[in-house]
């Protein structure tokens, strides 16, 4: 696998997503344009698809640095783990996130006025999420560069986390304790 090929695919995964990117733009405008009064479930969907895709990344990428600490330094595995690890982030995660962003922003504001415990404590355990979000695309990097000194443990570990995250989001938006 050359770094050619590498950028040439990528770049390719790349235009195919800023193409789905602007396909859902055009239709959620069209959406919004000709129904408005029933674009709130529209835009749940969306966001519900949107997490969908962040959380099944947020799970994975962990789990790809596992079996990459064990793939031995410069060997054609740790490359493709690489490979793997940069479109995963850029395709799917990073995406993901920024819609779940703007559709979660837009239905608190429409639907509560921003308002209700449960959503500032969403808001909050969505930051959490956010924040690990930074430390993963930070890992991928160091990875990248052949830089990660964290043990496959240290990644088991960090693989609970965004688990433990949706299970409370899911639970204060659907049940609404508080
Ligand atoms: C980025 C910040 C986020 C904000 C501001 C936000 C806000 C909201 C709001 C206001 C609703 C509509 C609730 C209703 O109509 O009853 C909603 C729905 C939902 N959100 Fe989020 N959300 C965010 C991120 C997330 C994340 C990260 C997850 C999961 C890990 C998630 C899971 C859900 C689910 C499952 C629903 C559907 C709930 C239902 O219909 O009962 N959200 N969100």
């Amino acid at each position: 696998m050359t770094g050619k090929n590498d950028d040439n695919s990528t770049g390719q995964a790349m235009k195919r997503m800023t193409i789905g990117i602007v396909v859902l733009v055009v239709l959620t405008a069209l959406l919004y344009l000709t129904a408005p009064d029933s674009f709130y479930p529209w835009a749940k969907a969306i966001h519900v698809i949107a997490v969908i895709s962040w959380m099944a990344g947020m799970l994975y990428l962990p789990r790809l640095f596992v079996y990459h600490v064990e793939a031995e330094k410069g060997s054609v595995q740790s490359e493709t783990f690489k490979v793997m690890e940069r479109r995963l982030l850029r395709a799917i995660i990073n995406p993901a996130m920024t819609l779940t962003w703007v559709f979660g922003l837009w239905l608190a504001w429409k639907g509560f006025g921003f308002q209700g415990g449960w959503l500032h404590a969403k808001i909050l355990a969505v930051l959490l999420l956010s924040g690990l979000h930074g430390y993963l695309a930070g890992a991928v990097r160091k990875f990248a560069e052949d830089r990660n000194e964290k043990p496959a443990r240290h990644w088991r570990i960090v693989n609970e986390i965004p688990t433990l995250l949706m299970i409370v989001i899911v639970i204060l938006v659907v049940v609404k304790p508080f």
